[in-house]
């Protein structure tokens, strides 16, 4: 798929503000800093149109990007970041939860997962809440240009298993770097697919 326009729309500060549409969603999900606002900007093959940023609990909102006036992008912000007092980490788990739970027109939810790290219990918890939300979902492992292939081979393998414990269909699994952009036609062929 060819992306000719890609737009910053509205940064929602709850379900209720969000964009009054019915365009097909992508939302993207994950630990704070696995990568979500790069992963979106290298998609959208637009360096900055999602604010990236080295340190954690960067995006605050519900971010809305309108790709091609045919469907959106939607960067959430992370969950998991320590730091983040806990009324606000309460505030941003809500409207994550409001979101996925009540948004009717998500296609499809991906939630990231750091490609260096052995499963990790706050992302198989949040998968596992995931699987009683409307819409389907399809695990991104991030940053594999930071690891070598056998370790990332590995962590999926991982994953796979634990999941396997909690659900009896294992979700689709892609694998992305924002540096080289690896797996950005994968990605975009599968959002193309389930926009039909
Ligand atoms: P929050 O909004 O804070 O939850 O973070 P986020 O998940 O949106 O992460 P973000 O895209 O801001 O990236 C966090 C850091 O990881 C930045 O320093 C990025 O440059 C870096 N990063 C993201 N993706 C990749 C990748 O594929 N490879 C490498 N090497 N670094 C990456
Ligand atoms: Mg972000």
């Amino acid at each position: 798929m060819l992306i000719r326009s890609a737009t910053f729309q509205i940064s929602a500060p709850d379900l209720a503000s969000c964009p009054d549409s019915d365009l097909p969603e992508f939302a993207f999900i994950g630990r704070s800093n696995v990568g979500k606002s790069s992963l979106l900007n290298m998609l959208a093959g637009k360096k900055e149109l999602a604010r990236v940023s080295p340190t954690p609990g960067h995006t605050q909102l519900i971010n809305f990007f309108l790709i091609d006036n045919t469907w959106f992008l939607v960067d959430l912000p992370g969950y998991g970041y320590a730091k983040t007092a806990k009324t606000e980490r309460d505030r941003f788990q809500d409207m994550i939860a409001n979101y996925l739970e009540g948004r009717g027109n998500i296609a499809c939810t991906f939630v990231l997962i750091d490609s260096r790290h052995t499963p990790q219990q706050i992302d198989l918890d949040f998968v596992q809440w995931l699987t009683h939300c409307p819409s389907p979902f399809a695990l991104v492992f991030t940053k594999i240009d930071t690891v070598k292939p056998a370790v990332v081979k590995k962590n999926i393998a991982l994953f796979q298993e634990r999941m396997a414990e909690m659900c009896s269909d294992l979700p689709p699994i892609f694998t992305t770097s924002s540096e080289t952009r690896f797996g950005r036609h994968e990605l975009l062929d599968y959002i193309e697919k389930l926009i039909g």
